[in-house]
């Protein structure tokens, strides 16, 4: 039987700890696919093992809620090797961790590495600045940012599916 396969849309978000932006990256999106119907695999890691098994941090967490999104069940680990072919979508949440990411990129990895920010109309090439020495305002400004990559993103993702470059 000849069956084409077009790989399912597969979305991973990366930044140093993955317990503030990582997930809240991963919690937007889960939320916004399912409203939106898109239908896709959503996970987030660490560049960084610091927080391997840990809950989101409780900032994360109760910023998220305040939107209805529930990251509280999310644990944190270690991006791995594999993570290069088992996901289509590989956005970092800024330049230092796209860094860390490109660096460990196997040469046949099948996932399009970018920027978090590249979704983003006219702030390609930005970074999400790291919350984790900041405040409750430095988490809201991390969670509106996220919000609005995530909104660009699915559109781009229904319209192109998953050859979608950023
Ligand atoms: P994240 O924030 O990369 O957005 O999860 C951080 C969390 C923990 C640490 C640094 C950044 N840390 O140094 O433990």
């Amino acid at each position: 039987m000849s069956e084409s396969h077009t790989p399912k849309l597969a979305v991973l978000f990366v930044c140093l700890g993955n317990i503030c932006r990582s997930p809240m990256a991963e919690g937007a999106l889960r939320a916004v696919a399912a409203k939106s119907g898109l239908d896709c695999i959503v996970d987030s890691a660490g560049t960084a093992g610091y927080h391997i098994g840990d809950a989101p941090d409780e900032r994360a967490i109760v910023t998220a809620r305040a939107d209805g999104v529930d990251i509280s069940g999310l644990r944190g680990r270690q991006l791995d090797l594999e993570d290069f072919y088992r996901f289509t979508h590989i956005f970092a949440l800024d330049t230092a961790n796209l860094e860390g990411i490109r660096a460990r990129a196997p040469r046949d990895g099948s996932a399009k590495v970018a920027l978090l920010m590249d979704t983003v109309e006219g702030k390609q090439g930005g970074s999400v600045k790291d919350p984790y020495y900041g405040d409750d305002d430095d988490f809201r400004q991390v969670w509106e940012e996220i919000l609005i990559a995530v909104s660009a993103m699915t559109t781009r993702f229904e319209s192109e599916g998953v050859q979608a470059e950023f």
